[in-house]
């Protein structure tokens, strides 16, 4: 979950990468660097714990420059977010850097081995462990003198913390000493020794002008542009700049110099570069004016929902069309249940998914945290299909869960919003949703477009093996369809494709009490603001629902606590009087999702349930707030406050009902001074388990 731009060419390296890295924090921020090399003084090193402008601010007081260079954003696994453990991490003659995103499992054993071999380290990361492997490849074959690497250690160390040049001594020591082994090889040999997950790039003062980068794991993209070459972790580190781009499989090296890249694998065997043109838009990776990129993605989700439906489903027949799953209808014919395993917000999109396949396919489902699913031993079945849900495709937890399920003979199935991730190039078949990238730590599009995902799979499930007719189909398409317009109404956006033109930007918000009698809407985003000036004091929340609303319940909870820091749960709402009840006072907000579709009897019966559990709650003075069908005036009377969603069928409801809960959180957290974006302690890949 780190971030890493590297860059050769003409232009300026150190934009080029701070830029980079700036629009890759969303990855890790918890402390930055960056090497280049190529320039008057040789080989030199900028790092600094904190966010990215805090290393600005270090380049500013002490400038450096070169032809070549790489940077790091750092989301930190091992050892402290400080200035030694930050990336890049040199070897012991300071002439080789390397930054690294992931873990090297196996570091205590090869640290021990070097340290026998003389090697000194200066950090308590397991990166620096590799720039030393590199460097004990290159010895290894008469490469680097050990002497060099001991004489230098500490005036490069000198580089590194006060931001001063080498002197000119140190230059010589570090004047190139012609390697008896190419930089790639020595990578090569030296990521076989290790046991985890990297995804690395390299560079080092003794080869001018190359950058060599190999994955095994995290994500690493190489971008292709007109005489320049970039390597990112991810492709909005580079989409500025080309939208040329390989996808770095697990396995390959790439070596960038001045002429191209050059792709082999781990035995140097050549390989054939696949570029694809990337089409996203790079404003789409930007905020496009909005505060935050939170509330840029919560209103783009009419898009997303849109994009994900398009093509996939005909609004004459109600067919679903999933030519790009690879899966057989005979496969979900004959399957005999589908196993989700997914993690955080994911696995709440998992949990609603389940109601609708149940519903509609009547085909049994599970659904696991990916984190737990292989330390309960599952049995298997080879006709059970393993369904991974996942925004990056990355998570290391998930990945684990796909290996699992594909060890017990299950093929599996990814939901993953990011072409090309690790997941997908592993499952079977993969169903894309088309949010478009997402930036903001809390998932919130990614999460919506899962969940039209899914309700299309279930839809595509009933129809395969017949456990729905046409007319349903047809009328469930139909009001699928319909949804963008629907949300896009819920956000006072004009049409799916305008979330530069809601409210929330094109217009200031505007502090109004609401009329709680009132059974119409108001600006949504009006309200929640309002909402969150009445509760953001609150040190509580709990989020109720029943059926396919809980999994609401429980990301609503998920969006407070992880933006705003307040302590919030999810509970299915007749569980409340089997304990929680007990919690219950003046000061705890509750938020409870009272919506019905009245063409569904189940839905209505469950209203009616939830009801009682809201007279439940507002008995014992708790202060509750509502999501419920707009035009329900039983409600309004009940409740403290209502926030109104419009009418969808009861499976498609839960797309609907998320947004205020997502926006009442985000201006809660906004309320508090939270960083929205990037909340403390989290990341948004996280691809360590
Ligand atoms: C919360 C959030 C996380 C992710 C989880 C899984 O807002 O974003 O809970 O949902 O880390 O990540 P993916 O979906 O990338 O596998």
């Amino acid at each position: 979950m780190c971030g890493i731009v590297g860059y050769i060419g003409p232009q300026s390296v150190v934009p080029v990468i701070i830029e980079g890295l700036r629009r890759l924090e969303y990855r890790g921020y918890d402390s930055a660097g960056i090497a280049v090399a190529g320039g008057p003084k040789g080989l030199e090193l900028r790092r600094a714990p904190g966010k990215l402008r805090n290393l600005e601010t270090v380049i500013h007081d002490s400038p450096i420059d070169g032809s070549f260079g790489i940077g790091h954003t750092r989301w930190a696994t091992h050892g402290r977010p400080t200035e030694e453990n930050a990336h890049p991490h040199r070897d012991g003659s300071g002439t080789l850097v390397v930054v690294h995103n992931g873990i090297v499992e196996n570091y205590l054993s090869l640290k021990s081995a070097l340290i026998a071999k003389g090697h000194k380290f200066v950090s308590e990361t397991d990166t620096e462990i590799i720039a030393h492997l590199i460097e004990d490849e290159l010895e290894m074959a008469g490469g680097h003198a050990h002497v060099v690497r001991s004489q230098s250690a500490n005036e490069s160390e000198a580089v590194v913390s006060d931001g001063t040049s080498p002197t000119r001594e140190t230059r010589e020591a570090l004047t190139p000493v012609r390697p008896a082994l190419p930089l790639e090889e020595a990578v090569r040999r030296a990521v076989k020794r290790i046991t985890g997950a990297f995804a690395i790039g390299v560079l080092s003062a003794h080869e001018p002008n190359k950058l060599v980068a190999a994955r095994m794991g995290p994500p690493a993209v190489i971008g292709i542009g007109d005489g320049e070459f970039f390597l990112a972790s991810d492709v909005p580190g580079i989409l500025h700049h080309t939208r040329n781009i390989h996808f770095l499989a697990d396995g390959e090296v790439a070596i960038l110099t001045k002429e191209g890249v050059h792709l082999t694998d781990f035995d140097s065997n050549p390989l054939p570069l696949k570029v694809q043109r990337i089409t996203w838009d790079p404003i789409q990776a930007e905020k496009s004016g909005y505060k935050h990129f939170m509330l840029k993605e919560i209103n783009e989700q009419p898009r997303a929902i849109r994009d994900t439906t398009l093509g996939r489903v005909s609004l004459d027949t109600g067919k679903v069309h999933l030519p790009e799953m690879q899966f057989s209808e005979a496969d979900f014919r004959n399957a005999s249940q589908i196993t989700i395993a997914a993690c955080g917000t994911s696995w709440h999109a998992g949990l609603a998914g389940k109601f609708m396949i149940e519903r509609l396919a009547r085909l049994p489902v599970e659904v696991d945290y990916a984190s737990e699913y292989r330390y309960r031993d599952p049995i298997a079945d080879p006709r059970a299909i393993g369904l991974l849900i996942t925004q990056s495709g990355e998570t290391a937890d998930t990945l684990a869960a796909q290996a699992e399920l594909a060890a017990k003979g299950s093929k599996t199935l990814a939901i993953c919003n990011v072409v090309g991730a690790a997941i997908t190039r592993k499952a079977q078949g993969t169903l894309t949703t088309n949010a478009g990238p997402e930036i903001g730590v809390a998932s919130t599009k990614a999460f919506t477009a899962q969940l039209t995902a899914l309700f299309v799979l279930a839809l595509h499930l009933a129809q395969v093996r017949g456990t729905i007719s046409d007319e349903e189909s047809l009328h469930l398409v139909t009001e699928l369809s319909k949804l963008p317009t629907k949300l896009a109404s819920l956000l006072n956006i004009n049409s799916p494709d305008a979330p530069g033109s809601s409210e929330g930007v094109a217009a200031p918000i505007r502090p109004s009490t609401p009329d709680r009698r009132s059974t119409t809407r108001q600006p949504l985003s009006v309200q929640c603001e309002e909402l969150a000036r009445l509760f953001h004091t609150a040190d509580d929340f709990l989020f109720l629902g029943r059926g396919i609303h809980y999994p609401i319940a429980l990301e609503g909870a998920l969006k407070l606590k992880e933006i705003s820091y307040i302590h919030a749960e999810g509970y299915p709402a007749g569980e409340m009087k089997h304990g929680p009840n007990a919690l219950i006072d003046e000061s705890l907000p509750v938020v409870c999702i009272a919506t019905k579709d009245p063409n569904d009897p189940s839905s209505v019966l469950k209203y009616e349930k939830t009801l009682s559990n809201i007279q439940e709650v507002t008995a014992r003075s708790g202060r509750v707030i509502a999501i419920a069908i707009e035009g329900d005036t039983e409600i309004s009377q009940l409740v403290e406050q209502t926030i109104y969603i419009p009418q969808a069928p009861e499976l498609l409801l839960p797309i609907l009902e998320v947004v205020p809960l997502q926006l009442l959180a985000y201006h809660i957290a906004v309320r508090r001074g939270c960083d929205v974006d990037q909340p403390r302690n989290l990341a948004k890949s996280v691809t360590v388990e």
